[in-house]
Order: C-alpha cells, then structure tokens, then sequence
C-alpha cells in the first residue's frame, strides 16, 4: 500500500451560519485564533497523513488558496479540487477522484472536529485493510445525523438523518475508504436530499458482502454548522492552547489561567482570564477579557467585559458586557453607557450602537 492520503470536504454553502458566510467561507471562520479547517488538517498531519486534497466551491476557492495555500505552514502538500454544486459527500469525493488516484485514502468533513483527532481511523484501517472504516460515536439524539447498527464488531445497517433512529450511534465525519469507494458513489442514487450520501455508500459496500469497520470515537466531537458551534468549539480548542505571552502585558494587567498573548498584541490595564487568545496585533484596554475569548488580529476591545466570545480580525468593541457573542471582521459594537450585558451574532462590517459619527 502506498502513502494513503486524504480527502477534506470543505463545499456546501453555509447557509446555517449565515451572516458569516456571506463573506468567509463557512470553514475558514476562526474558532481559538485559526480557521476550522486548519484544525482538521493538523488531525490529518497527526494522523501521518500528509498529501491532502481539498474540496472547496468555486465561489471560495480564492479564499482557501491566499488562507491555506500549497499547505507547507502546516507541513502538508494541498492539492484543490472544485465541487460545481453540493450535491453531496459522496458527490464531493467523486471531484477529488482525479488527485486521489488509485490508493487508499481518509475522508473527513472539514467541519468536524475531534477532540483525539483521526489517527484512529487511519490506524484502524492501516491495520486491517477493510474496504472502509466509519467513525461512530453514541449521542442523545442521533436524527440529525447518519445513524448506525452495530452488532458486535460488525456493522449491519446505515441510514442517514433517520426520523426514527434504529440505535444512538451517529456517523461521524471521518471515514478510510479503497477507490471502491468510487464506484459506490458513481451507482447510488440522490437521498431524499437530493444528494449522493457517503451514508449510501457504505451501505452499498455492505450490500455487497464487503467489510466496513466501525471504529468508536473517544473524546469529544463536535461539527461547526451554526453560529453557536462556533462558540462551543471555540471553547473546547481554547482549553487545550498551552499558555504563551509573547505579546506586551503591562504592570498593571493580571493574566489568570491558560492565556495565550501573540507577538505584536498589548494588553493594558487589563484582566485576562483563561482560556484566553489574543492574536497578534490585537489591543486590549481596560477591560476584562475570559474566560473563553478569543481576540482576533487587530481586534480591540477597551473598556469592556468579554466572556464568551470570538471576535473575528479587526472587530472592535467598547464599552458595556459582551457574552456569547460572535463579532465579525471589522464590525464594531459601541454599547456606550448600557448596563445590560448584550449578545450579539454580527456579520462583518457591521456596526452595534450609537450611530452618530457614521
Ligand atoms: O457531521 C457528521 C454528519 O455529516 C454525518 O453524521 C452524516 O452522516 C453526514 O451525511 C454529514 O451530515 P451533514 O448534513 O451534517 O453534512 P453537511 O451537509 O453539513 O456537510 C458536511 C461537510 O461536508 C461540510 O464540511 C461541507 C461538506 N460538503 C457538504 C456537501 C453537502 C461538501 O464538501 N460538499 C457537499 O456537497
């Protein structure tokens, strides 16, 4: 077997995490200081997994290729293939068919994201040689995903998005597959979505007496697909940053926690509270930040309490409490004299508060 590579679905539209995806593609937004998919690729490169072919669409492919690149800041080789429409994963794994050639590979939706990351697929699939390995993990309520049946070892049954779901084990986006996988997905039809399922997929395989494993996710797992996902991942990558200060922090600031200051940000007369990310060129003044706040390049924030939130590059706020929130490119929020903490989901550019000098 050759070097195996891997396939990174990055299509779709996004809509769910609209208005931030009416200028950035959905899987370039940040969660703890770096673009979702760059989380994905660091797994796959943990995985020893280095050729990767990305699928984007057409509309975002320029904002893939000036964020990611050929891949060498990550250590990986990208290659980018173009899905015209969504018409589905299966459907996107067949326009990457071309640049995946005729090894083995691993297929992971570039929204997912794991807390122990996808060496155990590879290795799973390195050590048994299946026709395809399906990451599994049990959750409360499995309706919106593909859903599994599992007997023993063996896997029986698969079927997306049940509205009556035969078990509580979802499908989740990780999967290795032989160029089989090619075939399957050329001769099933459109779900009930009016998409070719990777979920079909397997079922095909299985129909056909070949061997899919199952393989149990451990650790958390967590898919970007609304703007509060964003915010839950945001906290969860934000606990496992190791705690760095190469930016300038004055006397008179206090850093609490697991923070995390880039070259080139100053804090002043501040409270950092961890798990905090400031990025580079990132200003904060007299303000509270954390916990669970990232800060984006030449972000600044002055006066103002923070908890809860990611804001995107160049987003700035003053004044009042912010929580939960997501502040988009450049947008500002103004809360003045408020008392009221506020919430707030703003796309790029936008402005919150008084309107006067506008
Ligand atoms: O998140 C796990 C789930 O992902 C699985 O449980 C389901 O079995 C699987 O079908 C998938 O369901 P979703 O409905 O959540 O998939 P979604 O349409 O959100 O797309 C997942 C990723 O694949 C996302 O990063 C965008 C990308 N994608 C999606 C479509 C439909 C493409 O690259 N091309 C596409 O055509």
């Amino acid at each position: 077997m050759g070097a195996m590579k891997a396939v990174v679905l990055c299509g779709g539209e996004g809509t769910r995490l609209r208005p931030f995806t009416h200028t950035q593609a959905k899987h370039l937004l940040p969660v703890a200081g770096r673009p979702v998919v760059e989380h994905a690729l660091e797994a796959v490169r943990e995985a020893g997994i280095t050729d990767v072919v990305v699928v984007v669409s057409p509309g975002v492919e320029r904002q893939f290729r000036e964020r990611l690149g050929d891949g060498a800041r990550l250590g990986l080789r990208l290659a980018y293939a173009l899905q015209p429409e969504p018409k589905g994963l299966a459907h996107a794994v067949l326009c990457a068919e071309e640049l995946l050639g005729d090894e083995p590979f691993l297929v992971y939706l570039g929204d997912n994201l794991l807390e122990r990351g996808v060496a155990g697929v590879v290795d799973l699939f390195r050590r048994e040689r299946p026709e395809a390995v399906v990451s599994l993990q049990r959750v409360p309520d499995p309706r919106r995903f593909g859903v599994a049946v599992v007997e023993g070892r063996r896997l029986v049954r698969l079927v997306e998005k049940p509205r009556e779901p035969p078990s509580d084990l979802a499908i989740v986006g990780a999967y290795a597959f032989t160029p089989l996988l090619f075939r399957a997905a050329r001769e099933i039809r459109p779900s009930f979505r009016g998409e070719l399922e990777l979920t079909d997929c397997l079922q095909w395989l299985l129909d056909r007496g070949h061997t899919v494993l199952p393989h149990l996710v451990e650790g958390w797992w967590q898919d970007v697909g609304r703007p509060g996902d964003l915010l839950v991942a945001n906290r969860l990558l934000l606990a496992r940053l190791s705690p760095r200060v190469e930016g300038e922090v004055d006397g008179s600031s206090r850093v609490e926690g697991s923070v995390v200051v880039e070259a080139g940000a100053r804090v002043v007369g501040s409270r950092l509270v961890g798990p905090v990310w400031i990025g580079a060129g990132g200003t904060v003044e007299r303000a509270v930040i954390g916990p669970h706040v990232a800060v984006g390049p030449g972000a600044e924030v002055r006066g103002a309490h923070v908890e809860d939130a990611i804001l995107m590059d160049g987003a700035r706020v003053e004044g009042g409490t912010l929580r939960v929130s997501v502040v988009g490119r450049r947008a500002e929020i103004r809360q003045g004299s408020t008392a009221y903490p506020i919430s707030a989901f703003l796309g790029d550019d936008s402005v919150l508060g008084p309107k006067e000098d506008r």
